[in-house]
């Protein structure tokens, strides 16, 4: 059995792991001191399973029980459900003295959570998860809510569960695109907090997907442990919490343009996670071999890194009534290498350029300027851009293969993450973006003495107002971002602001016109 903790001041409780544990909910509901009606709001589906066995264990623990069922599925995760379950919660006469038991996955979670949270201004609920997705991560840390039409989870309260029981055995009876979808929550606290785990998750798949209940509980203690200590550095997500949305900035995005029907949350996620590796790799963030690595490892758990075909106006729109957005802005969750991350702030617009998503006409219109660059650098020109001793850098020249691809599924490389890219900035000027690039790469390659080298040079064309920093994630252009992250521990990095609004298009449009006039000077 697996017993923790999650210590907040006033609002603090168990999560209990625990094959079987489904028949103990009673009395550990009586021994934590719930009193009264014991409310249980569940779906059809997940009643059918398991509704008698908890109705038992509460009956049996000495408690009335009333059942109420909301309709399954993330589509009614929203207000129409919520004032229907409060006519019920009314109907059942559930008073102050009463207490709810949410049974199912994150959305009977979320939703019941948060009708405990407002229902005569809160009354305790207890999780009952029985989706991998809400054991390892919903029915955790007291996030509760419902979907905007407009957005996912726009509406909502932190507000705690009095406890959280997981019995790993209900997990045997999820369909396996279900269970699938919850390794994406999985493999997001590796990603982001902790490279044992990823690399424990990656030599336990088989195990995993065969539903083999060691590993199981191994994992979904290892995420509630994760989860909870987040929670407890950050109950309402001032700062390091945000870690927990990573790939779920895109993904909340696809989520919604599929009408929260044709793709589940975890699937979202898991292409949101794949794009968000390819941004890190943008940034510098991250090598290659690590990107690729959170792909395999996505791909290898039975889940998909297809990028579902979109309207980029619609994205854009999806990605802005994002509730992390600010100011046009949203905190975008990057992985630092394995184990760690980074959070920057950036535009919809931004994200996904860096992420190369494009939608079909863009591609074509990028590929002919890709086309027309990479004619122009030729050596001669390099020599011109770089100097007579050109910059070396180790990655392989931009090819068009290279490119920044949008193909389904493709995850390739991002070659503009590289010097070539910070040089070509360099050139048209914008050295502070150049040398956000060389300080993510440096990161990224600490011993390279070259980049150093680079950034000092860079750093010393600087006009004063560059904030010029020892080390690269020290580097503040953004009081706002880094007040909101809530403590020094967790800074967020930004981009340097100036010509922020520019299309990716206008970016290449301006390196197409330097180096046709660079090619000219040289011809001369
Ligand atoms: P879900 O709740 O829709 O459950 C998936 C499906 O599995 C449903 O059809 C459900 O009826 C069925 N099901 C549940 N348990 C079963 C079982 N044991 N056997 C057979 N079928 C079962 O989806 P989900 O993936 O659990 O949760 C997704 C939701 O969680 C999203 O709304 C997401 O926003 C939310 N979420 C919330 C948090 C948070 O911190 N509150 C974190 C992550 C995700
Ligand atoms: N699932 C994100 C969070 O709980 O913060």
């Amino acid at each position: 059995m697996g017993l923790l903790s999650v210590n907040l001041a006033e609002n603090g409780y168990d999560i209990v792991i625990e094959r079987g544990a489904l028949y103990s909910v009673g009395c550990r509901c009586a021994a934590i001191g719930l009193k009264g009606l014991a409310v249980v709001v569940s779906n059809p589906t997940v009643a059918s399973l398991y509704g008698a066995a908890l109705r038992i264990s509460l009956e049996g623990a000495g408690y009335r029980v009333a059942s109420i069922e909301i309709p399954d599925g993330e589509e009614y995760k929203n207000s129409q459900t919520l004032n229907r379950l409060y006519d019920d919660l009314l109907e059942a006469g559930v008073d102050r003295s009463s207490f709810i038991v949410a049974l199912g996955g994150g959305v009977v979670g979320d939703v019941a959570g948060y009708a405990a949270a407002t229902w005569l201004r809160g009354i305790p609920f207890v999780q009952v998860p029985t989706t991998l997705l809400a054991q390892v991560d919903s029915s955790v840390g007291g996030k509760t809510g419902i979907d905007h039409p407009k957005g996912k989870n726009l509406i909502g309260a932190f507000y705690q569960p009095r406890l959280v029981v997981i019995d790993v055995d209900t997990l045997s009876t999820l369909v396996p695109r279900q269970f699938r979808a919850g390794i994406a929550e999985v493999i997001k606290y590796g990603v982001v907090i902790d490279l044992p785990f990823f690399e424990y998750i990656e030599s336990h798949v088989d195990e995993l997907r065969a539903l083999n209940s060691d590993v199981l509980e191994e994992i979904i203690l290892r995420c509630c442990r994760l989860k909870a200590e987040v929670v407890e550095q950050d109950e309402k997500e001032g700062g390091v919490r945000a870690i927990l949305n990573y790939g779920h900035t895109l993904g909340h995005a696809f989520e919604a343009l599929a009408g929260y029907r044709d793709m589940v949350h975890g699937e979202a996620v898991a292409v949101g996670m794949a794009l968000a590796a390819r941004i890190s790799l943008f940034q510098g963030e991250c090598s290659e071999s690590d990107r690729q690595r959170i792909c395999d490892l996505i791909v290898q758990c039975g889940l998909s890194i297809e990028i579902p075909p979109f309207d980029r106006q619609l994205l854009i729109n999806a990605l802005s009534t994002d509730k992390k957005s600010k100011s046009g802005t949203i905190t975008f969750i990057s992985n630092r290498g394995i184990g760690a991350y980074t959070m920057t702030r950036h535009t919809p617009d931004e994200l996904l350029w860096m992420s190369g998503v494009e939608s079909d006409d863009d591609i074509i219109d990028d590929l002919e300027l890709y086309e027309e660059i990479e004619i122009l650098v030729d050596d001669e020109a390099e020599d011109d851009l770089y100097g007579h001793q050109p910059f070396v850098w180790q990655e392989t020249p931009v090819t068009e293969t290279e490119l920044p691809d949008s193909t389904p599924g493709s995850c390739l490389p991002d070659p503009l993450a590289t010097a070539t890219l910070a040089e070509l900035y360099v050139s048209q000027g914008f050295v502070e973006r150049a040398l956000t690039i060389y300080y993510g790469l440096s990161a990224a390659n600490p011993a390279d003495e070259t980049l150093r080298g680079r950034i000092t040079e860079l750093e010393g064309r600087g006009n004063g107002s560059l904030a010029v920093a020892s080390e690269p994630h020290a580097l503040y252009d953004d009081e706002n971002a880094v007040a909101e992250a809530g403590a020094a521990d967790f800074p967020i990095p930004s981009v340097p602001r100036s010509g922020r609004a520019d299309t990716a298009v206008t970016v290449l449009n301006g390196w197409l016109e330097n180096i046709k006039r660079m090619k000219a000077e040289s011809v001369r």
